[in-house]
């Protein structure tokens, strides 16, 4: 009697055994299409609700799981999509266009912003943050603290780990187009990133206190920093870039808080800077501050009448307002230049201001070609030493 028993027993164990393993070698593959959580394409509708939920589903789900955003103009107020989730492997796939309210609102800091999530991917779409309303209050007295304290990012990732962006378009950001805040592990890839170039403050992909940051093959034309490096970026990589109009690839602003995580292992090459007021920059305030800016490459970049290709600015006090007289504290540390080739839009192509009580060291020029129209460009030197080799042209001030 006990047999038929046992062996029942052991065929529903080994049954079980097997679907387990079928269901790890294939995860379930989850998708959540947002048409299905009650979203409209007109343009008009918040599609907040219905993105939300599918998140919801999304984050909850075992194994990998798509959310599908067809073509279409999807209106969408601001979002926080919070983690951590179930799933590892979230895919948003975007044909369509997400496009933020056209009136700016002083209560939120972010449009989309993703939270402590970790395997999360966005491939395709546009992001179109409408800026106009907000860039059109440039000339109020507020401004100063929409800046300052808003500091409106149209995409931001925030304490996060595996993160893909790919083939995005974003456009019109109110401040910021994308900004990558305490994440580990950041792929930034094919992403086209565009507002006039006298729109304020509308910096391409900002990065800081975050390490293992790829961004490749991305085209940026904005208002502000096509990239700007914030305080505690570590093992950035920067390849295949072009910027212009925009303020160049900076480190920087630093130092502006006494306690300031430092920038370390930034290598950037493969540039083209087109009609840019910046090359390749790095600014610090002249204030006291522990920061550091130690182990930086930028190599083969091509200069098309930018206005301060090569810049090192260690004074950087706008309205001279809480740092007259005051030295930059930022330790600058082993930057190499080599193989950066164009024209200037002014005399000075080349320019290291650092500070007078942190001296800029290890600095090293090596095939530097900078023309100033049919006149010769020149280089500025200030509390800076290295050394260059190759040909320097304009000289070498080191
Ligand atoms: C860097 O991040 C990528 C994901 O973007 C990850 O695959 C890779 O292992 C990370 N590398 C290190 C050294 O942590």
């Amino acid at each position: 009697m006990s047999h038929p028993n046992n062996f029942s027993l052991l065929l529903s164990i080994t049954t079980a055994l097997l679907l387990l393993i079928i269901q790890a070698l294939h995860p379930v593959k989850a998708n959540y299409n947002i048409m299905s959580y009650g979203a409209k394409s007109d343009g008009q509708s918040d599609s907040s609700g219905p993105i939300s939920s599918a998140w919801q589903a999304a984050c909850m789900s075992t194994g990998s799981s798509t959310i599908y955003i067809p073509s279409g103009t999807f209106m969408l107020k601001p979002i926080t999509l919070n983690g951590p989730c179930t799933s590892n492997k979230i895919i948003i796939q975007i044909d369509g266009t997400l496009v933020a309210p056209s009136s700016y609102s002083t209560a939120i800091q972010q449009w989309i912003m993703f939270k402590q999530v970790d395997g999360v991917s966005i491939y395709g779409g546009t992001i179109n943050g409408q800026g106009q309303t907000l860039w059109s209050c440039k000339s109020s007295k507020e401004w100063i603290l929409i800046v300052l304290f808003l500091i409106l990012k149209s995409l931001i990732f925030s304490n996060s780990k595996n993160i893909m962006i790919s083939g995005l378009t974003s456009i019109n950001s109110e401040l910021y187009h994308i900004a990558i805040n305490g994440c580990e592990g950041v792929q930034v890839q094919g992403v086209k990133i565009s507002a006039p170039g006298n729109s304020p403050n509308t910096d391409g992909i900002h990065v800081q206190m975050s390490t293992n940051v790829t961004i490749t093959g991305t085209g940026i034309k904005t208002g502000d920093d096509c990239v700007s490096i914030g305080p505690g970026t570590t093992d950035l990589w920067i390849e295949r870039v072009t910027c212009g109009p925009g303020h160049g690839i900076s480190i920087g602003s630093l130092g502006k808080d006494k306690e300031e995580k430092g920038v370390q292992n930034v290598i950037v090459k493969n540039t083209v800077f087109t009609g840019s007021q910046n090359g390749l920059r790095i600014k610090t305030w002249g204030r006291p501050s522990d920061g550091f800016v130690k182990g930086v490459v930028f190599e083969h970049a091509l200069m098309q009448n930018v206005q301060n290709p090569i810049i090192i600015d260690q004074n950087y006090c706008p309205h001279n307002d809480g740092c007259p007289d005051q030295n930059s504290g930022v330790k600058i540390s082993g930057v190499t230049y080599n193989d950066i080739q164009g024209s200037s839009a002014t005399q000075v192509a080349m320019n290291f201001d650092c500070s007078p009580s942190n001296p800029c060291s290890g600095i090293v020029l090596e095939d530097i070609k900078l023309t100033y129209g049919d006149k010769l460009a020149e280089s500025s030197c200030k509390n800076v030493d290295g050394t260059a080799s190759g040909l320097v042209v304009p000289p070498s001030c080191l």
